[in-house]
């Protein structure tokens, strides 16, 4: 009989709604595994464990860990609840780092070594070290799943994957990062120069809080070596990708391009070169998308072309997440 013990590592805007999912949806997750429980949730100063599984109702109503009980136990660490015991599976949601991929790839390292399987959304540990966890996981019959790490809800893993497994994926293209895709937009439509559009994104609460991490397409570009090496077999470092961003974007250019029906988009390129640069694309293009829109444009030997627009971030995130563990579970079901 299925049962998976889950952990949250990380509780913060993805781990809380992802606790929220599995409580709106936890008739629909029990007819694939009847005894499904969140055991654990970590946060950076403690964790909360329990055996016969947390209160998710409980657990969907706090902003913090600590309020769910006096079982916090503060101080704690993460490893200490990957070790606890009962634990099948690890949904890891930690800050992002693309210097070392600290603390997700520690956790994610521990859990896979004792046979827990993980889903994350978090991007540093797969740009750190993509070819070490995946071999890992393969070496321990683990499955690891990262849709959300890479244009928020649209399931490009999940497609090519499991719907164009006979496909050689020749190309990729996309517009990977919501928020220079905001920016850009708001250039485009309102004529507004790229400081104010900076801005407004700023206030709206769309901007990584260092947001060069956007403008300078570094969030971009991570997308495009995670991309590159799950889908193209490459290995692709961080420090592989050809990187421009945004800031010299001038309104004038914008404008130039416009009455030639192109807008100017930050694509992410993925064929003989791997590259993150504003490009002019034409309007009446599929992936010519606005706002905080993502779009993803495959080139493949047999399909020829696919595109998926949808959106990068948010809680729509949770989608990818939530079917990552609900994948696990029903090949895992299908496997017994
Ligand atoms: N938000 C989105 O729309 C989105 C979309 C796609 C992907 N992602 C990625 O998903 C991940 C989570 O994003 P988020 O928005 O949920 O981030 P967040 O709101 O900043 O939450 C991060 C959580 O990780 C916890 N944490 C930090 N260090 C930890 C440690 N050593 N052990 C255990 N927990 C630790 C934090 O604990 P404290 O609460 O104690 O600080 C916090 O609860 C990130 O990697 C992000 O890039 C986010």
């Amino acid at each position: 009989m299925l049962k998976l013990n889950v952990i949250i590592v990380g509780f913060g805007f993805i781990g809380r709604e992802l606790v929220k999912a599995f409580h709106d949806k936890v008739d629909e997750i029990r007819r694939i595994d009847k005894d499904f429980k969140v055991v654990g949730a970590s946060d950076s100063k403690g964790y909360l464990y329990n055996d016969w599984g947390l209160d998710l109702k409980r657990l969907s109503s706090i902003k913090r860990l600590s309020d769910y009980s006096a079982d916090y136990r503060e101080g704690g660490s993460t490893e200490e609840l990957i070790e606890s015991g009962n634990v099948d599976l690890m949904v890891e949601a930690t800050p992002t780092n693309i210097k070392d991929g600290e603390p997700g790839l520690t956790f994610i390292r521990k859990a896979l070594s004792k046979g827990i399987h993980v889903v994350t959304s978090n991007k540093g540990p797969l740009v750190v070290a993509f070819k070490e966890l995946t071999s890992l996981a393969e070496k321990k019959d683990c499955h690891l799943l990262y849709e959300g790490t890479v244009a928020g809800a649209i399931p490009i893993f999940s497609l090519v994957k499991e719907r164009l497994r006979g496909d050689k994926i020749l190309r990729i293209s996309g517009i990977l990062n919501g928020t220079t895709n905001y920016i850009l937009s708001r250039m485009y439509f309102e004529g507004t120069s790229f400081e104010l559009a900076l801005k407004e994104a700023q206030e709206r609460g769309i901007t990584e809080r260092d947001p060069s991490y956007d403008v300078d397409g570094i969030d971009a570009a991570c997308k495009v070596v995670i991309l590159a090496n799950a889908l193209m077999n490459r290995d692709v470092k961080f420090e592989d990708v050809e990187r421009t961003g945004i800031r010299r974007v001038t309104q004038e250019a914008v404008s130039l391009a416009k009455k030639s029906n192109f807008a100017i988009k930050l694509i992410g390129t993925i064929d003989s070169q791997i590259d993150v640069a504003p490009k002019h694309v034409p309007i009446n293009q599929p992936l010519c998308v606005h706002g905080t829109l993502n779009a993803i444009h495959i080139e493949a030997d047999l399909a020829r072309e696919i595109t998926l627009i949808g959106y990068g971030a948010g809680k729509e995130t949770v989608s990818a997440v939530l079917n990552d563990v609900l994948t696990i579970m029903r090949r895992k079901a299908e496997s017994m």
